[in-house]
């Protein structure tokens, strides 16, 4: 897209949103503050014309100001929009009213934790990039200000095990729990290291052995979704190391192995793909322009460097932790937990089936489905998850114990209340005996939300309960 610089609309026009456009003024809808860019980028050419098309079916308006998106106005009449019902005088009095409990309390979290922990966590944490995992600094910081050395933490919705690793580390122990195949790989394999990493560089290069012996595949019988992602060579490799990797014992190699499936970087095995989610970037980086791309990709010395990598700051687990591959409404928790500390999965906002679709295949090739059904993806699910899981936990914290929640906030929302508030309605109401001592804030930056699924998070609340 063309960018210019800075538009020349004069600042102290205070019309706030309206522009004068020709014959009448079209409504600008301004970005969120944390959206906006430094210098305001002006539309180019082409955008501009297909705005003004769209803009043009229902008024003679042009447009003419800085980057924005342009609202037609309701006709009168007309019903709001879905997502403006919810500013109707009795949702919003009834927000208000949560809010007020829960806000004159919410402080932002350390300065020190607002920053990226990537050069300084321990690269254990980084063996494969996981959809809506924590920050290991704040997961550290909750262990460390709630609970001391051989407490019992909870995790009941793990994920890569982000929790269950530093409280391992920090020598609490803990019981952890997830639902995703690719959860439970990632939080085993985190929380059942190798001892050494020449042990585990010996290992990789046994378990490639092994694999090539096997024979190479049919690759007529591999879903086209999955043969578009790999050179044919590099994929029968993959393949068959994916075969003797799965096998139980394993879990360290088959995780690294995730870790470099795709990206669009050399040291990865697919073609140029995003690293989170798996989306070909073929139209960035077109086979004609970059053929290099395209390539064969041997596995041992990408599979060897990745191992390297996990071991650059690796730090001995000072405790005993048990996975468990568990619903958290159905999970058997330990009793005598001093923390609960986890963040549930983020309604209505990530599908974590769907965005780990291709290493959820390489888990387990027969599965047919990559769509999540659940508690991150509809409001019931999510309600009842939590209502059980409120119950249970509460029944299993030891007297002055910590219910802790991270929550991911919806800032477009598609229903009446922000997950926090759904949260504190529901301890309210199934565990009176928690109260709220404490909330911070955490605001998201773009370049943690990766993608367009997560847009609408922006904000976490980690939400401090104690039981009284
Ligand atoms: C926000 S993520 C947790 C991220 C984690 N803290 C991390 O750092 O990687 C929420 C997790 O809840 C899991 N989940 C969804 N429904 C669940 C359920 N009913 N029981 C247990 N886990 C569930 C998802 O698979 C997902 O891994």
């Amino acid at each position: 897209m063309e960018t210019k610089g800075p538009s020349k609309v004069d600042p102290s026009d205070k019309s706030k949103g309206l522009r004068q456009s020709g014959s009448r003024k079209i409504n600008v809808l301004r970005p969120d503050p944390m959206d906006r860019p430094q210098n305001p980028i002006r539309i180019g050419a082409s955008i501009r014309k297909v705005l003004e098309a769209f803009v043009s079916t229902t008024s003679k308006a042009k447009i003419t100001g800085r980057w924005a998106a342009c609202k037609p106005r309701r006709a009168p009449g007309n019903p709001p929009r879905e997502s403006n019902r919810q500013n109707t005088p009795n949702n919003k009095h009834r927000a208000t009213n949560v809010m007020s409990k829960l806000m004159p309390r919410a402080q932002r979290i350390p300065i020190e934790l607002r920053k990226s922990a990537a050069t300084s966590e321990c690269t254990l944490h980084q063996l494969s990039p996981y959809i809506g995992k924590l920050k290991s600094s704040i997961a550290r910081f909750l262990i460390l200000e709630y609970t001391k050395p051989g407490d019992l933490v909870v995790d009941p919705f793990c994920g890569s095990g982000t929790i269950p690793l530093e409280a391992a580390l920090t020598g609490r122990t803990t019981f952890a729990c997830d639902t995703s195949d690719y959860a439970a790989l990632l939080s085993t394999a985190k929380l059942n290291p190798p001892r050494s990493e020449q042990f585990a560089l010996e290992k990789a290069k046994q378990l490639i052995t092994e694999a090539m012996v096997l024979p190479v595949p049919d690759l007529r019988t591999i879903p086209r979704w999955v043969r578009d992602f790999f050179n044919r060579d590099t994929l029968k490799d993959v393949l068959r190391f994916a075969k003797v990797a799965r096998r139980e014992g394993n879990e360290f190699w088959f995780a690294c192995f995730l870790g470099i499936l795709h990206h669009q970087r050399p040291g990865f095995l697919s073609y140029p793909s995003s690293h989170l989610v798996p989306y070909l970037r073929d139209r960035k980086y077109p086979r004609t322009r970059y053929p290099e791309l395209y390539q064969y990709r041997a596995l041992t010395p990408r599979l060897e460097a990745k191992i390297r990598r996990v071991f650059k700051r690796m730090r001995p687990l000072r405790s005993k932790a048990v996975f468990e591959r568990a619903s958290a409404e159905l999970a058997n928790l330990p009793p005598g937990v001093r923390a609960i500390i986890t963040s549930p999965p983020y309604m209505n906002a990530l599908d974590y089936e769907r965005d780990n679709r291709l290493r959820l295949w390489f888990i387990d090739p027969s599965r047919a489905r990559f769509q999540e059904q659940s508690a991150s993806h509809k409001r019931k699910a999510f309600i009842d998850v939590m209502s059980a899981l409120i119950k249970r936990s509460c029944a299993q914290l030891d007297p002055r114990g910590y219910f802790i929640l991270v929550i991911g906030e919806e800032v477009k929302r598609t229903f009446r209340a922000e997950p926090s508030e759904v949260v504190h309605e529901l301890v309210a109401a199934h565990a009176p005996s928690l109260s709220l001592k404490t909330v911070f804030t955490d605001a998201i930056p773009d370049v943690r939300r990766g993608r367009r699924y997560c847009r609408g998070i922006k904000q976490e609340k980690l939400l401090i309960y104690q039981k009284e």
